[in-house]
């Protein structure tokens, strides 16, 4: 198989001559999967890849959107969830048990820190520190004899901030913690944090894996056989079962990552350079973009970045980004992103950070740069800053 990430996108996971010639693999609904002999039921064992013993452990459809991912990560295995916040709980669930402890990023996806570690994790006797992103190696000096896991998200959820994955990721090979990544700003296209020495790699698919906003679903990557049977065996311990209607769509929206990444990216460097020459901005939080603190990191691991960044904007009342977010006319307002759509929404980081504090005294949004015309989008967010402004004065 090539190495070209472009072919590994139209490719991975398609056996058409296994489907009467289908190209797109085919939608298998399971519950019940029946067996010809006793003995090929009894010795079916529930950690398949092309078969399974029951649809809980999912069905072609499942097996053809996880090989995708799987190759686009060069990995072993993925094993996909009804949600990327369920693909977190299960591979937290997998490595985590009562009175170990875990290292958390301070920037995770609000979910991940409120309630998977503030609610699930506490209750289960798992305790939580948060760490600065900008840790890098020095994760090493928060290593409890107790740490079973660090967990990464770079960049950060609604602030943007790089994390540097190898030089943590090391740390962590060499004193036995597991590393879990949040992928999904990336997507597997852009970052592949497996081959940077990250044994979990999670994947929000609903954002652009899906990318047309349509369905939910999550993935976890491993590159070891032994990660796969632990993280299976608990996702069906669980009862995670990612449905074959979701698989099939977010195997049919991945054929066409690439290119929509790349206009994300174009439109979004487009729309954030115009947005730092406007006097209502106090700063632009994409790693993309030159000045960005991150941008090093950025360049040296991704190869290309997706169309999500942050906006912090000049001190101003709630009134005044209501304003500016209730009229704008293509930026829909929506907690999700990845789709081919443009979206807003105000952000608060302020309280989400304890190991570290959030600078800055002006609101936040957070923008999704889809695939309009980025002439109508950045008209748009002028007339709405024009709204803030005079809301503000
Ligand atoms: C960074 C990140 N990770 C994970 C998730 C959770 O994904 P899902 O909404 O599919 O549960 C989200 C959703 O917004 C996200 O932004």
């Amino acid at each position: 198989m090539t190495n070209k990430r472009d072919t590994i996108i139209c490719h991975a996971g398609r056996h058409p001559h296994e489907n009467h010639g289908v190209v797109n693999p085919p939608v298998y609904h399971a519950s019940t999967i029946t067996f010809p002999t006793m003995e090929d039921f009894e010795t079916r064992d529930g950690l398949p890849y092309q078969s399974a013993k029951y649809g809980r452990s999912g069905t072609p459809t499942t097996f053809a959107f996880e090989e995708a991912i799987t190759a686009l990560h060069q990995g072993f295995r993925t094993v996909a969830y009804p949600s990327g916040l369920a693909a977190i709980t299960g591979t937290l669930l997998t490595l985590l048990e009562n009175g170990d402890h875990l290292l958390m990023v301070d920037t995770a996806y609000a979910p991940t820190r409120k309630r998977l570690c503030g609610w699930l994790l506490a209750r289960t006797g798992i305790e939580t520190t948060f760490y600065d992103p900008a840790i890098g190696a020095g994760i090493r000096d928060l290593i409890q004899p107790n740490t079973k896991v660090v967990y990464l998200e770079s960049p950060g959820s609604l602030t943007f901030e790089m994390q540097d994955v190898p030089a943590i990721a090391g740390v962590c090979r060499a004193t036995g913690v597991s590393t879990v990544i949040d992928n999904t700003w990336s997507s597997p296209h852009l970052f592949q944090p497996l081959t940077h020495g990250v044994d979990f790699v999670i994947e929000a698919a609903t954002k652009y894996v899906i990318g047309h906003s349509d369905a939910m679903l999550g993935t976890s990557t491993v590159a070891t056989k032994k990660h796969y049977q632990a993280l299976k065996s608990a996702a069906n311990s669980i009862g995670f079962s990612a449905a074959p209607d979701d698989c099939y769509l977010a195997a049919r929206g991945l054929r066409t990552l690439s290119v929509r990444l790349e206009r994300h990216q174009k439109n979004a460097l487009r729309v954030a350079e115009w947005l730092l020459g406007q006097s209502q901005i106090e700063r632009v939080l994409y790693p993309a973009l030159p000045d960005d603190p991150g941008h090093e990191l950025w360049k040296r691991d991704h190869s290309g970045a997706s169309g999500l960044f942050g906006v912090v904007l000049k001190p101003a009342a709630k009134s005044a980004v209501a304003a500016m977010l209730d009229g704008l006319e293509l930026f829909g307002m929506g907690a999700s992103w990845g789709g081919f759509e443009s979206l807003v929404i105000p952000a608060y980081p302020a309280p989400l950070r304890t190991a570290t504090k959030w600078p800055y005294e002006g609101p936040t949004v957070r923008l999704h740069i889809g695939l309009e015309d980025p002439d109508d989008l950045i008209k748009d967010l002028k007339a709405g800053l024009d709204r803030f402004e005079s809301a503000r004065s």
